[in-house]
Order: structure tokens, then C-alpha cells, then sequence
């Protein structure tokens, strides 16, 4: 699954896939392509690559969001940068063929169990939050989310009809130990690599599947004496983060419950088109994706703001590629246009002006060069 060696050449190729998918996707995808292929221009960054449809793009062409094609290129690559899925006019389409099944099965198919989804605030930007600058300065917070188990994929799963007649929505909410495990290692190695802290969160006061999780994360932690470990109910966590964020380092989550905390952790840093994320396999293949979504309203306008998958070509440096030097750099050129004060229209303060999708990847491509 990793690296492949170029016949003839001993320097390592690296296969990326891009799967730019719908609304702002591409958009945003294009402005990632910019960046991978000046990395290969003036850096000597062996990379190859390829593009698929995914999403509501794969069902309009073949009736199917996740094409056997897309699949398999997927599964031959080193790594993947995905845009994003979904619109409202795939709403009607059936639940099996719509767009948000492509990226779960992509997650499925690929064992993609582990979701790390940073939420850092940039300290010029703070004062986009919602919340006090006093309160989230600083903000650095990282969600380790199990990302192909639990409710989403448990069965059984549907809407029945009951004897009386009354339809009846189901779904299964099942982890078992192995799972939780697997995902429990992830994020104490992630606290080691960082504060040596980690925040489990569950529903351990009114359901099973927590218990058992919350039990299982205290063993796993017997092999991690250095990292503290605390453990907190769902409801109290979403409240801390707003009360209190920086209280938290790692948080450590199931996978609805890490949908629903990664949004508000997002929030908390101002502005959910500055956040990557990426998903990995045990072998460190990953998917990486903006935290945001396809936001349909401003698609093909060129206002999205491309950075958080800019920064998603970072993580896939750091993670999937062992690329940390390109990783930097690239965060680095980020950096560097936000302290410049430019801004896509969704990070904009009132006095400001903002520019475009296409500007934004452009002005990072000219951060990057500075810095050659
Ligand atoms: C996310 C998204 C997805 C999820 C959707 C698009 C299926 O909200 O990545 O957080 O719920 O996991
Ligand atoms: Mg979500």
C-alpha cells in the first residue's frame, strides 16, 4: 500500500488521487493540484497523479457514487485528497445511491478507521469566532473520531413498517472491543506526540456500547502512563468546548459523536474553510478532506476559501507520504498569505477586502516560491 519504487529509479513515487467530488469541491480541489504540482516542479517531489468522480459527480455520469473505477484507484493509490460530497438536488435520490454513501463506503472500503481532525485557531483570525478572543486564544485542539464503525455502519439498519401500520426508523449503534482499541491507540500515540493529553467522550451514563468503550479505553491506557487520561459525557464535552475550549488537547470520540464535536470545535476557530483533516488506515493510507462541505450556494463562483485543502496536501505530506519538510513548507506559504492579511470572503473582517478561490491558491503558490 505505501510508497511504490519508479522502475529503473530509486527515488520513491508517490501515486495521488484526487477525487474533487461536488459543489466547491472542485473548485477547492484545483487550487490543491496548483500546490502538489509546484512541489513536483521545483522540488523534486516524485508524484503522480490521478482524478476520479466520486459523490453526486459519479451518480450523474454512472448512476453510482462510488464508481468500481474510482474504487480502484483509490485502493492503488499512496494517498487521496477529496473536495467534497453531497447537494440539494441528490436529496430525493435513494439513500443507497446518494452521494454521502460514496464517501462512506470510500471510508468502509478502505479501513479508513482513524479521523484526525485538528481545529487550531490563526491568531489573525480570531477575531472570526463566535466566541471571545480571551477564550479561544491559542485554540489547538485535536479530534481523534472512529471513523468507519458505530451507528453509521451498524446493522440493522432502515425503516420498517410495524404490525399497526406505523413506520419505524432503525438504526445500530455496535462497537466492539477490537475496534475501540484500534482507534484508543491512534489517539494516545497522538497525545504523545503532542501534550501528553487525552479526553475520552462518550454516553457512558446511558449506553452500553460507551461503557464498553470507556472500559476498554482505561486498559488500552495501561500501555500509555505517560499520556492522562480523562473520560466525559457527550453533552458536558460539547459544553465545555464552548465554555472553556482550551481545557482540551486530544479528544478521543466515537463516530457520530466526533461528527457532531469536530463541527463545534470547528466553529470555535472562526472559520470551518481554514480546517483539514485526514482519515487513515493501519498502514497510514489516507483520505484527506476539508472539514467543510460542498456549500452548494457559493459553488462555481469562486469564493470558497481553498486553504483547508491546501492544508489537507500538508497532512497528507506529514501522514501518508513521510514528506515532513514539504509539509512544513506548505504550512508555512499559509501561514504566511493569512499574516498577509489576505482573505477569502468567508474569513473577511468588515474593514478588509477579500479575493477569490483561484487568488487565494495562487498568492500560496507565491508563498511557496518566496520560500524556495
Ligand atoms: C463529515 C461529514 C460526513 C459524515 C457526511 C458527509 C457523510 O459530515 O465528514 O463530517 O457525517 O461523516
Ligand atoms: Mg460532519
Amino acid at each position: 500500500m505505501a510508497k511504490w519504487l519508479k522502475p529503473g529509479n530509486f527515488q520513491f513515487m508517490h501515486k495521488v488521487l484526487l477525487l474533487p467530488g461536488d459543489g466547491i469541491g472542485p473548485e477547492v480541489v484545483a487550487q490543491a493540484k496548483k500546490v502538489l504540482v509546484h512541489l513536483k516542479n521545483e522540488y523534486g517531489f516524485e508524484l503522480e497523479l490521478e482524478e476520479a468522480l466520486v459523490g453526486g459527480s459519479a451518480y450523474d455520469q454512472s448512476k453510482n457514487p462510488l464508481p468500481d473505477e474510482t474504487l480502484r484507484l483509490a485502493q492503488s493509490s499512496d494517498a487521496i485528497v477529496l473536495g467534497a460530497v453531497g447537494g440539494p438536488q441528490y436529496e430525493a435520490v435513494e439513500r443507497e445511491l446518494r452521494p454521502e454513501k460514496g464517501l462512506l463506503r470510500l471510508r468502509a472500503e478502505l479501513d479508513l478507521f482513524a479521523n484526525l481532525r485538528p481545529a487550531i485557531l490563526y491568531k489573525a483570525l480570531a477575531s472570526a469566532s463566535s466566541l471571545k478572543s480571551e477564550l479561544v486564544a491559542g485554540l489547538d485542539i485535536m479530534i481523534v473520531r472512529e471513523l468507519t464503525g458505530g451507528i453509521y455502519f451498524g446493522e440493522p439498519r432502515g425503516i420498517r413498517t410495524l404490525d399497526h401500520g406505523i413506520r419505524q426508523g432503525f438504526n445500530t449503534l455496535v462497537y466492539d472491543e477490537n475496534e475501540i482499541a484500534r482507534i484508543a491507540h491512534i489517539a494516545f500515540r497522538t497525545a504523545q506526540k503532542r501534550n501528553n493529553k487525552l479526553c475520552s467522550v462518550d454516553k457512558a451514563n446511558v449506553l452500553e456500547v460507551s461503557e464498553l468503550w470507556r472500559e476498554v479505553v482505561s486498559t488500552v491506557h495501561k500501555e500509555y502512563s505517560d499520556v492522562s487520561l480523562t473520560h466525559m459525557y457527550v453533552d458536558n464535552a460539547v459544553m465545555q468546548l464552548i465554555k472553556d475550549p482550551n481545557q482540551f488537547d486530544v479528544m478521543l470520540t466515537s463516530n457520530m459523536f466526533g461528527d457532531i464535536l469536530s463541527d463545534v470545535a470547528a466553529m470555535l476557530t472562526g472559520s470551518i474553510g481554514m480546517l483539514p483533516s485526514a482519515s487513515l488506515n493501519s498502514e497510514d493510507h489516507g483520505m484527506y478532506e476539508p472539514i467543510h462541505g460542498s456549500a452548494p450556494d457559493i459553488a462555481g463562483k469562486n469564493l470558497a476559501n481553498p486553504l483547508a485543502t491546501i492544508l489537507s496536501v500538508a497532512m497528507m505530506l506529514r501522514y501518508s507520504l513521510n514528506e515532513t519538510h514539504l509539509a512544513d513548507l506548505v504550512e508555512r506559504a499559509v501561514q504566511y498569505v493569512i499574516d498577509a492579511g489576505m482573505r477569502t470572503a468567508d474569513i473577511v473582517s468588515t474593514n478588509q477586502n477579500s479575493i477569490g478561490t483561484k487568488e487565494m491558491g495562487d498568492a500560496v503558490l507565491i508563498a511557496l516560491s518566496k520560500r524556495d
